[in-house]
């Protein structure tokens, strides 16, 4: 027979409603055969078990509730024997009900038919000596099977009632469990809130003080520059020193101009633009600060522009400084050996949009797959010098564009290395629909 459910477990020990049981049992020790004392015994050993119910289950909870609908059969039976000049016509019959209902309180429906037919056998079991001395007419017969399907019906009429309420209370208990998992959610995510708010004043005040350094930055390089300059031959020292002030300046210069790029709310503007364009503005540019800084290693440009490619809303000086960050990271993973710098655009589509696709790839030593996965996030940086922002602004600035970015590494067996980053436009609508109706 199964196992009974867990509720039953969770019973207490002793219950006012046992209590009551008590009672009636002791209304039956009250009525005839009052003088019969195994039957006193009996009811006695009933109330007994009835009182230790919870006991046992906590004791045994596998099998205590079989032991108990066990006993009661037995006692019922015990019971019928000491009620009655033949057992099968004790005016007690009806004490069968009692493990044929506990029975319903425990089991499943099938168990509790099981259990019922058993204490039903036992009753029965009273044919055989009634059989010896009498003679069982039909009526008796139909006397006995109406009792034993009153023992069958009642145990499950309770079990029906009892399985439905098992059923509600695993449904109450998910639902507290899923309480409770959306409880510890919106906790975690009250936490992360608040830690947001900090780090956005933190942000706040951090962008505010870039902010003032920037001047003061101004007046130091300026007057180390003036110092180099005025000192001159005079004092070979002092002047290299004014020099160190300001290179050094303009690297705490570069830190603080991106710092505040980066922290900065975005506003694109966008409006149609030739994509390939604004990637010349970008190449160029760089191409012009290294000869500047004087760094210009030999490197190819190769650019692979599709002919006729739609107008993509763009913001100009965002996309080109996002392209300028692409850009100038290739050419720092080529380094002074240089090599090839391929930039294409191309017609794509992306999540069922049409649009543009830019890819820059280089031949550089390409980029790790542990480290793909974080140079989107700020302050993440290989380079001596590097601040770690540059990725984290493009894809800021691709995200202000509704676009998507990714990053492609080479590397692999016979592949050449170098990395590729592929960064999406979509077109705007109105180049949609032309494109649609050509
Ligand atoms: N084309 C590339 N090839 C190889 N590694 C790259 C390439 N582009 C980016 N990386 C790696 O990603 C890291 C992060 O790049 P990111 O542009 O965000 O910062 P950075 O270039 O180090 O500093 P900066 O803020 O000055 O741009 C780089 O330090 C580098 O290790
Ligand atoms: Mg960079």
């Amino acid at each position: 027979m199964s196992q009974p459910t867990n509720t039953a477990q969770s019973r207490p020990v002793i219950n006012w409603m046992d209590v009551l049981w008590l009672l009636f049992l002791a209304g039956l020790a009250v009525l005839p055969p009052i003088g019969e004392i195994h039957k006193q015994l009996t009811l006695l050993a009933i109330g007994i078990v009835q009182l230790t119910e919870g006991w046992l289950l906590a004791r045994a909870p596998r099998r205590g509730a079989a032991y108990i609908v066990l006993l009661k059969i037995v006692l019922a039976t015990l019971l019928i024997d000491h009620t009655g000049e033949i057992g099968i016509n004790s005016t007690y019959w009806p004490i069968y009900f009692l493990p044929a209902v506990t029975a319903a309180e425990y089991f499943s429906p099938l168990s509790t038919l099981l259990w019922t037919a058993l204490a039903s056998a036992a009753y029965c079991s009273y044919l055989y000596p009634a059989l010896q001395d009498y003679e069982m007419t039909t009526e008796g017969y139909g006397i006995l099977a109406i009792r034993i399907l009153f023992f069958f019906l009642a145990a499950m009429v309770v079990n029906r009632f009892v399985v439905e309420n098992r059923r509600q209370t695993k449904l109450y208990q998910e639902l507290a469990e899923t309480l409770a998992e959306t409880n510890r959610k919106l906790e975690q995510a009250q936490e992360d809130a608040r830690r947001s708010e900090r780090l956005a004043a933190l942000g706040q005040m951090s962008a505010g003080l870039a902010h003032e350094i920037r001047n003061p930055l101004g007046v130091i390089k300026g007057s180390a520059e003036m110092l180099h300059q005025k000192l001159g031959e005079s004092n070979p020292l002092a002047s290299e020193l004014a020099g160190y002030i300001s290179s050094e300046t303009n690297r705490l210069s570069a830190l603080v101009t991106r710092f505040l790029d980066f922290a900065r709310p975005l506003h694109a503007e966008l409006n149609p633009q030739e994509i390939t364009a604004v990637l010349d503005r970008a190449l160029h540019s760089v191409s012009l600060s290294l000869v500047q800084k004087g760094e210009d290693p030999p490197v190819r440009v190769e650019r692979q522009y599709e002919a006729d490619l739609p107008p993509v809303p763009l913001d100009e000086s965002l996309s080109e400084q996002a392209f300028v960050n692409l850009i100038q990271n290739a050419y720092d993973a080529m380094g002074n050996s240089g090599g090839t710098l391929r930039v294409a655009a191309l017609r794509a589509s992306n999540a069922n949009r049409d649009g543009v696709e830019v890819r820059i790839e280089d031949t550089g030593p390409g980029i790790q797959q542990d480290l793909r996965e974080q140079i989107f996030n700020p302050f993440v940086t290989t380079k001596k010098t590097g601040v770690g922002l540059g990725l984290s602004i493009v894809s800021r600035i691709v995200d202000g564009h509704h676009g998507t970015i990714r990053v492609e590494s080479g590397g692999g067996s016979g592949e050449p290395q170098g990395a590729r980053f592929v960064v999406f436009f979509p077109a705007s609508e109105e180049a949609g629909v032309a494109q649609a109706s050509q």
